[in-house]
């Protein structure tokens, strides 16, 4: 249903982030794989994690929800995940699917894996194809799209493999599958892609080694190895502070702090970007949580000018260009963001849902196959934007309305919950005009 945000004043106040997503999967998805209980803090409580979790009950894990944010697990241990009783629905949720498809590939079992129109409509090949180089075996729709069934004899070979881009989730369920193998698998990234996978291994006992690799890394799992139960505490989704950010850069008046988000350098390109486009933006209060470096992030409204975005700085910000390109239509003069093809293959093809959001709110902007430019100024706003059940694409619309002459609405607000279940109580917190009512 239908969502609309309005101009706004100052937006001031102090917020928590939610917890970070892909740590959230990796959490339940690792716990499931190991051996003992693993409690997870923090947890993020969205749709797409919640899918996961369901996931890991389906192939044998038990898992608790004790309190908010906190969860328990108790994995399969060396028994292994079993074949689930019906198909796994992964819901809208590429790295849940793309991560369970790794750790299961590595178990005697047969899965059928769904999720909704987006997901069945993104590509798995990516995934399928070195697992099956691996040793397993698959049916799918054209480009390995879902639904798909994966069948494993539980006895595959370590594989050496070079993807064509940098892909964390591809990275990891390589990883995770090459964990059940008799020796060292090994993924040699082109650019460095965000690195949870890697760390976490580490503390759920696995033996990891990461050596540099031209711009990238090359990153090894030696199996065989049972996971060890550890505790996790999961840092804020720097993500997901990404739209308070951008809303009080670009609402006059503003002046906020968002407390505990993660500041690992794999994912924090975007705050890189908005300083260099003159953005007030000051981490404080730096510690360690849960093995990532954490801080409490003070924003302040500020004149932005328009970059060109370095395209190697892509892999750190591959979610972000959305909402980068709404500080962008706020910004003066021109911003460039492009080598971000990947960006087509996402919950929508956010290429040309970034575009149409804009277009359709008066900015000017233009498409290239890799990528599209933002000219900045007044935003006229007005327009009905359709979200192809993208999260990001649905928030990015609604922090523009904040500042834009009329408001701006989308066509479904309801898919926010995968990612930032939270979104419209936290923005309104801070002042944010976004009417839900009708959206939920
Ligand atoms: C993720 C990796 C990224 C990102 C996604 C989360 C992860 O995808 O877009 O939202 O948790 O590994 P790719 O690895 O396909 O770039």
């Amino acid at each position: 249903m239908s969502v609309t945000s309005h101009r706004a004043k100052a937006l001031s106040g102090t917020v928590r982030a939610p917890g970070d997503k892909s740590i959230s999967h990796r959490a339940l998805i690792f716990g499931a794989m190991a051996e003992g209980t693993t409690t997870v803090t923090g947890l993020l409580e969205g749709a797409d994690i919640l899918s996961t979790a369901v996931a890991m009950q389906d192939f044998g894990a038990k898992i608790e929800r004790e309190a908010d944010g906190t969860w328990t697990i108790i994995g399969c241990s060396e028994k292994g995940f079993q074949s689930p009783a019906g198909s796994v629905d992964c819901g809208n949720a590429g790295t849940g699917v793309r991560l369970i498809m790794g750790a299961a590939a590595g178990y005697k079992l047969t899965a059928t894996f769904t999720g909704d129109a987006s997901l069945s409509s993104r590509p798995m090949g990516r995934v399928l194809d070195p697992l099956s180089q691996m040793g397993v075996s698959y049916k799918a729709k054209e480009g390995g799209r879902l639904p798909a069934t994966l069948t494993s004899d539980g006895k595959l070979a370590p594989l050496d493999y070079t993807p064509p881009h940098a892909s964390a989730q591809v990275k990891s369920a390589i990883l995770l599958a090459g964990l059940n193998t008799d020796g060292i698998t090994t993924v040699n990234e082109p650019k460095l892609s965000r690195d949870h996978t890697e760390n976490m291994l580490k503390a759920f006992g696995a033996d990891v080694t990461v050596k540099p690799h031209g711009e990238g890394q090359k990153v090894s799992v030696k199996g065989p190895v049972t996971l060890k139960a550890t505790n996790v505490t999961v840092p804020g989704d720097p993500s997901s502070a990404a739209f308070a950010i951008v809303a009080a850069l670009t609402t006059p008046g503003s002046d906020i702090i968002i407390e505990n988000v993660m500041m690992n350098p794999t994912r924090t390109g975007l705050f890189e970007t908005l300083t260099e486009m003159g953005g007030y933006i000051r981490s404080d209060n730096f510690r360690t949580s849960g093995g990532e470096v954490i801080s409490d992030i003070h924003v302040k409204h500020s004149k932005l000018h328009g970059v060109t975005v370095p395209e190697k700085r892509a892999p750190s910000m591959i979610d972000e260009y959305p909402i980068l390109a709404v500080a962008a239509a706020s910004a003066s003069g021109t911003t460039i963001m492009r080598g971000i093809a990947e960006m087509r293959v996402k919950e929508s093809d956010r290429i040309s849902a970034t575009v149409a959001l804009l277009k359709a709110n008066g900015v000017e902007t233009t498409e290239y196959e890799d990528g599209f430019a933002v000219k900045g100024g007044a935003v006229a706003g007005g327009g009905m934007v359709t979200t192809h059940h993208d999260h990001r694409i649905a928030m990015s619309a609604l922090i523009l309305g904040l500042n834009a002459a009329q408001p701006v609405s989308i066509d479904d607000g309801s898919m926010i919950s995968t990612s930032f279940p939270t979104f419209f109580e936290l923005m309104n917190g801070l002042g944010a005009l976004i009417d839900y009512a009708k959206g939920k």
